[in-house]
């Protein structure tokens, strides 16, 4: 069986060589003599490369020969990586991605390409990189209501929180780290400001809740405005800052989705996810709470799941395995100032007055100390309320600066 691979960088190499590896394994697991990676598609040269005979620049040779039937999309962004989807999928071929910016904002209309022309698109490899967990979520939770979803969804910021933690490093030195380490891109706007995670929850969330969430409507802070000052009231908390992805069902037909940093208490299965480990903690009616882990980025571990996910298009070939979910509705993600959360303040002031004047404020408020703090600062969590409440009571507060608000979640 000839496949095709559009895109070969850290992730398309991956595929290659893990085909290369456990090729027989992998031909073997959907009855084939062989799986051959016949093209791959780049506008780059791999003078030397292992593979360099077989990079081609021309689209039309994969979507023309009729003996490719399964092609892996591992380009990344929208475009041309939609186009050439969609016509892989019209031409009859089955598509594999890795591409949660596609998923998240094209997956309504490339299943519907699917189901029109009887192939398969696949996309395992878009949420958690080599952790199965939309497999799952779909077949082996399928006996269940998902009430929510919940996880470390991002690698490189999960690293950078990791070295503040643990090593006192400050964000910009744990970023450079990142990004010496390769963890990070060279623009790492999307990992820091929070964006690759908010695509994974809205992946995430349609799956769960069975209509389509884009990115626009999932309220996405980053990590850029954490201290180690926030780091050190989190520990005498009793618990770690995590960026977390997550969405819950509301009554009425509604979710509430959302991306941003959070306190995280130290008993939770989430706080122990460090270094470049994703994890994704599903809440299932029945089953309870189920926990995926393992490596949410990286070479090998995508195209594992890639790989396994062009085994499954080559064995339903003719008989669709079908993964998806409806169309999207308007207003079905709640404004986040209508979600219930509590807050981590801290800030700047006369701190007797300011912390008395939150007590009346608030109601029953936990004061945070830390060592060395400055005079005038000063730190508290609040009661449970809708974050637009919580809001307007802060702005009450007078006198006072706010140097950080982190919500505080209870996984
Ligand atoms: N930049 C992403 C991360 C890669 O750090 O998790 C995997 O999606």
């Amino acid at each position: 069986m000839d496949i095709a691979i559009m895109g070969y960088g850290v992730v398309g190499s991956g595929v290659a060589e893990v085909i290369a590896i456990n090729g027989e394994k992998v031909a073997a697991k959907c009855g084939q003599p062989s799986v051959d990676v016949k093209y791959i598609l780049d506008l780059r040269d791999f003078p030397g490369d292992v593979n360099e005979k077989k990079i081609i620049k021309d689209f039309n040779v994969i979507l023309n020969d009729k003996d490719v039937k399964v092609v892996v999309e591992t380009m990344g962004g929208q475009h041309p990586a939609f186009e050439f989807v969609s016509s892989c999928l019209k031409a009859g071929k089955s598509v594999v991605t890795s591409n949660k910016e596609l998923v998240a904002a094209k997956g309504d209309v490339l299943f519907k390409l699917a189901k029109e022309n009887n192939v398969n698109f696949m996309f395992e490899a878009s949420v958690g990189g080599g952790i199965p967990v939309l497999r799952p979520i779909d077949r082996c939770l399928a006996a269940n209501q998902i009430d929510e979803v919940a996880g470390i969804l991002n690698g490189t910021t999960n690293f950078i929180l990791t070295m503040m933690i643990y090593n006192s490093m400050s964000f910009e030195d744990a970023l450079k780290l990142a990004q010496d380490n390769g963890y990070a891109e060279k623009d790492p706007t999307a990992d820091i400001e929070g964006f690759d995670a908010c695509r994974k929850i809205c992946i995430l969330a349609s799956l769960c809740f069975g209509k389509h969430v884009f990115p626009d409507s999932v309220y996405t802070e980053g990590i850029t405005k954490i201290t180690l000052e926030d780091v050190e009231y989190a520990r005498a908390w009793g618990g770690v800052i995590k960026l977390l992805g997550r969405a819950k069902r509301l009554e009425g037909d509604k979710i509430s989705a959302m991306v941003s940093p959070a306190f995280v208490k130290n008993e939770s299965i989430l706080s122990g996810v460090n270094d470049v480990f994703n994890a994704i903690l599903v809440r299932g009616n029945a089953v309870g709470d189920v926990c995926f882990y393992g490596r949410g980025a990286g070479k090998m571990a995508t195209a594992s799941a890639v790989v396994a996910d062009v085994i499954d298009c080559i064995n339903y070939i003719d008989n669709r395995k079908a993964m998806g979910w409806d169309d999207a509705v308007e207003n079905y993600v709640v404004d986040h100032s209508d979600v219930e959360t509590s807050f981590y303040i801290r800030a700047k002031g006369d701190k007797v007055f300011a912390l008395k004047a939150a007590e009346e404020i608030f109601g029953d408020i936990s004061i945070l100390n830390r060592n060395n703090a400055p005079e005038d600062e000063f730190a508290f969590v609040t009661p449970v309320a809708k974050e637009g409440i919580l809001a307007e009571k802060l702005a009450k507060l007078a006198d006072v600066e706010i140097l950080s608000k982190i919500r505080v979640e209870n996984y």
